[in-house]
């Protein structure tokens, strides 16, 4: 009997293969079709406190290995959710972990404190990473000197709170005061050094780490002369992240002490086996969703089969376990 459980503070994973936010919807869209209950865990699409339209199309360009997004949190709001989708999600016995991000922080605790008193929610993850929400702060408050003006308003830098180890510590604080549920922060992989931010997290409460998010980018059509998306840039998944994506989980496992959820470009139990070898506790599906909803469960699957071929009783014999001369 291999044992793959994964512990996340106080919740136990009956298996380490998790469906990232934003890609698997609600989860009830996809319970004909799935059975979600061998999940290890399923991430809500990010919530916020109040509903949100996202923003305009076209949201999706598929991109060599992956594609860009810029959906910009559509989502039904907090209250909908726990009224109208979680009672039905569940029955389908498979831990609910609710993803959310406020802006400004008191929508983030007052979120964070519904949830702790929510029944049938297993964890929260805190989406500190979403890059295609508001554009927050011009370049010229990032040091160019030069402030956007109405007739040049770009460019503008995405901002999110996981590009600041001490905005991170903070908001992850304020949370950590509200609930003591499992609360896993989501960093993202697109800033120069993770370390310093993921420590931060840490030190700020959170219980594991979901590395990571999307990289920013951009597809421009060069008849149109526009971008291919309905914003300038979007964010890149897919299996053209998956090197980057496992760089950073290798490297942020070196100095952190708490699980780490990998997430990026996986499609198959293979792709999945780098993240465990890199250091992750437990995987996360993201894109490969849209092509094939099941998916995640293929990549149980194809786990279950590795584990046994290769005489591997426990994920823990895996974990970080990369034979290189300099790893010895
Ligand atoms: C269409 C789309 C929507 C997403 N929405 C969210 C979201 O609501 N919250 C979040 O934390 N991440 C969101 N993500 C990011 C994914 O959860 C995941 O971190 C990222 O796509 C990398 O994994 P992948 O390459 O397997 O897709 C979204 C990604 C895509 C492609």
């Amino acid at each position: 009997m291999i044992d793959w459980r994964v512990a996340i503070a106080s919740l136990t994973l009956s298996n380490p293969v998790l469906v990232a936010a934003g890609t698997f919807g609600y989860g009830l869209e996809f319970a004909r079709a799935v059975r979600l209950e061998r999940l290890g865990a399923l991430i809500t699409k990010t919530l916020t406190r109040t509903p949100q339209q996202g923003n305009p199309p076209p949201r999706l360009v598929e991109t060599p290995g992956g594609m860009l997004n810029a959906v910009g949190l559509q989502n039904i709001g907090l209250d909908a959710f726990l009224q109208e989708r979680l009672p039905a999600l569940r029955a389908c016995r498979v831990p609910i972990i609710v993803s959310i991000l406020g802006e400004p922080i008191e929508d983030t605790t007052a979120m964070a404190q519904r949830l702790d008193r929510a029944e049938g929610v297993a964890a929260i993850e805190l989406n500190l990473s979403c890059p295609n929400v508001q554009e927050r702060s011009g370049l010229g408050e990032r040091g160019s000197g030069q402030l956007p003006t109405a007739q040049n308003p770009e460019p503008r830098a995405k901002w999110m709170v996981a590009q600041d180890p001490a905005t991170t510590a903070e908001v992850m604080q304020a949370v950590r005061q509200q609930t003591r549920k499992p609360l896993i922060a989501k960093l993202s992989p697109d800033v120069t050094d993770l370390v310093p931010i993921a420590r931060a997290a840490v030190r700020g409460g959170a219980d594991a780490l979901s590395i990571g998010n999307t990289f920013v980018g951009m597809s421009l059509d060069p008849v149109r002369r526009a971008s291919r998306l309905g914003t300038l840039t979007g964010g890149l998944s897919g299996p053209a992240i998956r090197p980057l994506a496992v760089y950073r989980v290798w490297y942020t496992a070196q100095s952190v002490n708490v699980p780490i959820i990998g997430v990026g470009g996986i499609v198959r139990a293979e792709d999945a086996l780098e993240f465990f070898l890199a250091g992750a506790s437990a995987v996360a599906i993201g894109t490969a969703n849209f092509a094939d909803p099941r998916a995640p469960l293929r990549v149980v699957q194809g786990l279950e089969r590795y584990l046994r071929t290769h005489h591997v009783e426990s994920l823990n014999e895996l974990r970080g376990a990369i034979n290189h001369p300099s790893a010895l």
